[in-house]
């Protein structure tokens, strides 16, 4: 008989996208349901590029999660081209800050005042790598004239091994990895090279999108790409190699911005987060190795302690709903489209 009952130590989120106001009270209880902590983006507009932000930001999320909740949020701070490296350090040693996140400028949403050239930015990178504070990259190169499935590929070569060969001792997580270019490139990196990989892209391959018509709830960015590329995915997810951790990418639009004439981009996974990667593991007969890419290799990566918690999931049937109305602190109601959406899910959290 198949295993029914698993219990992991409590696992993390290593990417995920809580937003502000209505939107954040709404989504927060999702992500604070099944991890302890979770790396909180900051790709807010505007973008939190200072100490006093983040430890304003910080208070709202807290404030945001449901009552007795004891989750928390580990901020980054947005990389510019005209940040100050003594703010990234000051904020990282006190605590306001855990890591940085590089966007190249318009590579996706609220991505404007991201970095135009990462040579340009040589002193905070110098700064980081002195510090041991990791550097968290959206790894797509963003000129028109590359293809959009070709974007993360041109990235690895044109900036991501340069900036390795430069600095060392920098600590990378390559975040969101969509491609086998990725977890190839990843796992033939150094020690200091590490990717996140999120559930959508072990579940869908670009076909998702276009499936009986145009389908908003399956793109994101960077885009899903063809089924080798997923099959890759799932195959570094769940190898036990520790360079590949859980990071959701969970990034919540309403309903109506997604359904739109520009729809954005970002899946809502947070609802069934654990529980879709269950899926994932559960198919490809590598349960074994779930508490590990979910729980162990984010912390050991970072050097932050486990958490001590667990989780149980339970061999039951998990329907989805269609749609989530998730209430803002005034009771309002923002409606979303969650990852999964009308799907059974064969775990679900006990
Ligand atoms: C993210 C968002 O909406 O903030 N969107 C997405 O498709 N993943 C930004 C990002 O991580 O690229
Ligand atoms: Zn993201």
């Amino acid at each position: 008989m198949p295993t029914q009952q698993l219990t992991l130590r409590q696992p993390d989120d290593w990417h995920v996208h809580l937003r502000d106001g209505a939107m954040l009270q709404a989504v927060a209880g999702a992500t604070a349901r099944q991890f302890a902590r979770a790396i909180v983006m900051p790709n807010l507009s505007p973008p939190i590029t200072t100490v006093e932000t983040a430890l304003q930001y910080r208070q709202r999320i807290r404030e945001a999660l449901p009552d007795g909740s004891r989750f928390e949020p580990l901020l980054t701070a947005y990389l510019t081209d005209a940040i100050d490296p003594a703010e990234i350090e000051r904020g990282f040693r006190q605590g306001a800050w855990v890591a940085c996140k590089l966007y190249p400028a318009h590579a996706t949403t609220n991505s404007a005042a991201g970095v135009t050239s990462i040579e340009a930015i040589t002193p905070v990178i110098t700064t980081l790598e002195r510090i041991g504070m990791p550097l968290l990259i959206h790894g797509e190169v963003t000129s028109a004239d590359i293809d959009i499935f070709d974007r993360e590929a041109v990235f690895i070569e044109r900036h991501l091994a340069p900036l390795l060969a430069r600095h060392p001792g920098l600590k990378v997580v390559l975040e969101h990895i969509t491609t086998s270019d990725a977890a190839d490139f990843v796992r033939s990196g150094p020690a200091t090279l590490a990717a996140t990989i999120t559930p959508h892209h072990l579940h869908i391959n670009r076909n998702a999108m276009f499936a009986g018509g145009l389908r908003p709830d399956f793109y994101c960015l960077p885009v899903a790409k063809r089924e080798l590329h997923r099959i890759a995915l799932r195959g570094a997810a769940t190898s036990g190699n520790p360079k590949f951790f859980l990071g959701t990418d969970s990034a919540p639009h309403a309903r109506s911005a997604k359904e739109a004439a520009c729809g954005c981009a970002g899946i809502f996974n947070a609802p069934f987060a654990i529980e879709s990667y269950a899926a994932v593991f559960d198919r490809e007969n590598a349960l074994d190795k779930l508490e590990a890419f979910a729980s162990k290799f984010g912390p050991r990566f970072y050097g932050l302690p486990l958490n001590a918690g667990t989780i149980t999931l339970e061999r039951q049937p998990l329907e989805v709903p269609d749609r989530l109305h998730l209430n803002d602190a005034a009771g309002t109601a923002v409606e979303l489209v969650p990852f999964h959406a009308g799907e059974t899910l064969p775990w679900r959290l006990a």
